[in-house]
């Protein structure tokens, strides 16, 4: 049997054996070093956190020590845990509407937002609206699913006051958790740089079972059975209100090291196949809708498509899962609609995001998606959608 994950590329066993041969003595300072030279070019600094939402709670937080009034705006239609995490900060969420062809945040005619987060989703880098001088909006670029992005010239997460990232499964740094904030200007001797964790064994070898479980289990001759558990969970978005927080193992921080090394040119092939593919389809593709590049300054992790009606998204998503193609429907709703945030964001009428969460359908990039898994996608998308 021969089941897809919808994302994936976790490196295996032996990149990250050498990733950590390369880090010396004193390897959580070196892995540290190395993925503030990797990912965050100095004036930057990378501050470590077990995970993307933590980064972020960090962020808000460091937003209020200047004096914000605390109201962040987010496009309705991206990952509810940026939600989460504005929540647990304490700021009222304003979220603003999406173009559906585009998948970026359209500003609204007036907003009490102070700061905005750019989510960048699928690995597509938002283009950083314009602001009047009296508007004053902070941005915070999440760079948790296109970390590998850039545009213009720099780098997503380096384009607004603060950057986030993650390293969690299925992110743009595909790994186990952890992550960090990128902030310019702080240096190795500032407070929030300063803290290491003890090294725990226990949790290192934990981790390195997890990640060695993760490499086995995504590839398609295996993938069948975690999909098939369905305590698991597997592609479903699960709300948690309250998470842990800390600082990352090593094991976690290798793999962001670890990922930087690979080759990303199978990711690109697929991209070209599935951009040719569906060029003549009556489906919206909002890579090139962007006139986004496809020589690798954008890495998606993700080819996100929009189907004409939503009863054409559903009968592509039975169809092409059940041939097990790695078809995701992606998130469910628009974020203010989900039943564990509702109370907590005020109900806001976003037509282009709902329409967005009613139509779209992302298809796997990673490197084990195949030329036939891409024509036997496109064939069905174009027969559902012409
Ligand atoms: C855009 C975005 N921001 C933040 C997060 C949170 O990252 P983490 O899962 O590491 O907490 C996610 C997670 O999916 C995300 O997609």
């Amino acid at each position: 049997m021969r089941v897809i994950a919808p994302a994936g590329g976790f490196s295996s066993p032996a990149e990250l054996y050498r990733a950590f041969r390369a880090l010396g003595p004193q390897p959580y300072d070196a892995v540290l070093r190395k993925i503030g030279k990797r990912y965050g070019t100095p004036p930057w600094q990378f501050l470590p956190t077990l995970s993307g939402k933590e980064a972020l709670v960090t962020a808000f937080r460091s937003c209020e020590a200047s004096g914000h009034e605390r109201v962040f705006a987010v496009g309705a239609y991206t990952c509810p845990d940026v939600a989460v995490a504005g929540i647990e900060a304490g700021w009222e969420v304003e979220v603003w509407d999406l173009d559906p062809r585009t998948l970026q945040v359209v500003k609204p005619a007036e907003t009490r937002a102070k700061v905005l987060v750019l989510s960048n989703l699928y690995g597509l880098p938002d283009t950083v609206p314009s602001f009047a001088a009296t508007e004053a909006i902070t941005i915070i670029d999440d760079a948790c699913q296109a970390f590998r992005s850039s545009l213009e010239g720099i780098r997503v997460g380096l384009r607004g006051a603060i950057g986030v990232v993650s390293f969690g499964r299925g992110k743009a740094v595909c790994g186990i958790g952890g992550g960090g904030m990128l902030v310019e200007g702080a240096t190795e001797t500032d407070p929030r740089c300063a803290e290491r964790p003890r090294l725990s064994i226990q949790r290192e070898l934990q981790d390195i079972v997890r990640s060695m479980g993760f490499w086995l289990f995504e590839h398609p001759r295996m993938y069948w059975l975690p999909a098939g558990l369905p305590f698991l969970k597997l592609g479903e978005t699960s709300i948690r209100r309250s998470f842990p927080v800390g600082p990352p193992s090593l094991t976690q921080l290798l793999h962001a090291v670890a990922l930087v090394e690979q080759h990303q040119s199978s990711v690109l092939q697929r991209l070209h196949w599935l951009e040719a593919g569906l060029a003549q389809c009556r489906v919206v593709r909002p890579f090139a809708e962007r006139s986004l590049p496809l020589d690798g300054t954008v890495l998606p992790i993700r080819y996100p498509i929009l189907l004409p009606t939503a009863e054409g998204r559903e009968q592509a998503f039975q169809h092409l899962s059940a041939r097990g193609l790695g078809v995701s429907r992606s998130y469910p709703s628009v974020i203010q609609e989900y039943p564990e945030l509702r109370t907590s964001i005020r109900a806001r009428e976003t037509p282009g995001a709902r329409a967005v969460a009613e139509r779209i359908l992302t298809l796997p990039l990673h490197r084990y998606v195949t030329e036939r898994d891409v024509d036997a996608m496109v064939k069905a998308i174009s027969a559902i959608a012409d």
